[in-house]
């Protein structure tokens, strides 16, 4: 099998030397980690590590897929917001591209996450189109709370929809995945729906390989168990307190020397289009992770990097002036992939008189060609501006790939909250407009 590759050839002037000093610095949570994945089970806020290694947690979700597959489903509505739908959309668009719902497949996927009532109205219309042709829908409703105002008032709307047209059977196309206790889980025992649970000590952000994720991204045919496999190979390298080994760490320790340094935004730079989801659910594991207003002792420090994603090749035709003539504020991150899908080249034959000096050149050139020379060009530029960045390489589009990203990306995290000082697993400041919010709504 081959590996994700980690390359750091600009890392701002620091040196081994630096790199060494830091890891001895994370070892007291290295150490952390080792006793929890070595101990198993959810006892801890650490507690996402030991899922790619639960079995029988897989065994319970595959049996739900087998039995909503059953039913012949056309479409999926996950129904979730932030953490509980992120990592769904992150592997779903790698793997199955961004252009999914629209090449006809057997089971085409709908997200409904916000409250926008003319986005969620066209997903309705979809999803109705679905019904009246007297097709199935599984209608899967995830949320840890049991209590997300727009998670809780879409699943209404849906199972409203969906109640119209089997009215003595919906509730075989409902899956609510939900911590034990929860309101949503509450209802799941009293209305007899079919409800996962998701363990207690695992944050929403760091979910998706739980049944949050595995749900959802099972019954569209992703192979769970090379994802899973994929999340648990890189557990161990993870855990290392060698810094060669330990991508997670040696990432983590260069964002919070540039964080230090002035570099207070972290930008996920894509070069793939199917990675679009994956820099959404990054941007959320950073941003809710690192964004703190008190550190672990409660002293105020107002911390965290701004998490921004860019797409190649498009953002270089939007942001790239900002990035490269703008201030110096930005550590980045490129992800790249080192092969395609599709093989797809340049037409050469072109039955045209004339052909412009560019089109001479391009012809005969594959797209992956193209795609490396233009990304190869932006991190030459970034050398010459003394711009620090890292890549991380990832051999092909597969679960296996993409477990093994997610898992060291949220590590990268974790290790990142101990060398900031503060806690990654929570975000208390998110219940200020949510406590403002209930007030609104709860005016009669
Ligand atoms: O990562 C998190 O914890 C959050 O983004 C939650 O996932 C998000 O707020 C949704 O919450 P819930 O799953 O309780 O509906």
């Amino acid at each position: 099998m081959k590996k994700i590759y980690f390359s750091y050839e600009n890392t701002g002037g620091l040196s081994s030397a630096d790199f060494q000093l830091g890891m001895r610095f994370l070892v007291p949570e290295i150490e952390r980690l080792q006793e929890v994945t070595l101990a198993g089970g959810y006892t801890t806020d650490y507690a996402s590590v030991n899922l790619p290694a639960d079995t029988q947690m897989l065994e319970k979700v595959q049996l739900v897929v087998d039995a909503k597959k059953a039913l012949r489903p056309t479409a999926l509505v996950v129904v979730g917001i932030g953490g509980s739908h992120l990592g769904t959309l992150a592997v779903q668009q790698a793997l199955l591209g961004t252009q999914y719902n629209a090449q006809q497949p057997d089971l085409k996927i709908y997200y409904v996450d916000s409250v926008d009532a003319d986005y969620t109205y066209d997903v309705y219309l979809l999803v109705e189109q679905e019904l009246q042709q007297g097709h199935q829908i599984i209608l899967n409703v995830i949320s840890k709370s049991g209590a997300t105002t727009e998670t809780i008032a879409n699943f209404m709307l849906f199972e409203y929809l969906l109640k119209q047209y089997y009215p003595q059977t919906y509730r075989e196309a409902i899956v609510l995945t939900t911590n034990y206790g929860s309101p949503l889980w509450e209802l799941a025992q009293q209305e007899e729906f079919d409800c996962l649970d998701i363990p207690q000590r695992v944050g929403g952000r760091y979910s998706v390989f739980s049944p949050v994720g595995l749900f959802p991204l099972g019954l569209l045919n992703i192979d769970l168990e090379m994802l899973l496999a994929g999340a648990a190979q890189v557990v161990a390298p993870c855990t290392s307190i060698e810094v060669t080994h330990n991508k997670a760490a040696l990432s983590a320790l260069l964002l919070k020397e540039h964080y230090f340094s002035g570099k207070n935004i972290h930008d996920t730079f894509l070069c793939s289009v199917d990675f679009a989801g994956f820099g959404l659910w990054y941007r959320q594991l950073m941003a809710e992770s690192v964004g703190k207003m008190y550190d672990r002792d409660g002293g105020l420090v107002r911390t965290g990097m701004l998490p921004t994603v860019s797409q190649a090749t498009a953002d270089l035709h939007s942001v790239a002036q900002l990035y490269l003539g703008g201030p110096l504020n930005r550590f980045t991150t490129f992800v790249t992939v080192d092969t395609n899908k599709a093989n797809l080249v340049v037409p050469r034959d072109i039955e045209r008189k004339v052909l412009t000096k560019l089109e001479r050149q391009l012809q005969g050139k594959t797209y992956h060609e193209l795609m490396q020379a233009i990304v190869e060009g932006v991190r030459i530029a970034y050398l010459k501006q003394e711009m620090p960045f890292v890549t991380f390489s990832i051999p092909e589009k597969t679960a296996y790939y993409l477990g093994q990203l997610i898992q060291i990306k949220m590590f990268e995290i974790i290790y990142l909250g101990f060398l900031l000082d503060i806690n990654p697993f929570d975000q208390p400041e998110v219940e200020l407009y949510k406590q403002e919010t209930r007030k609104i709504l709860s005016h009669e």
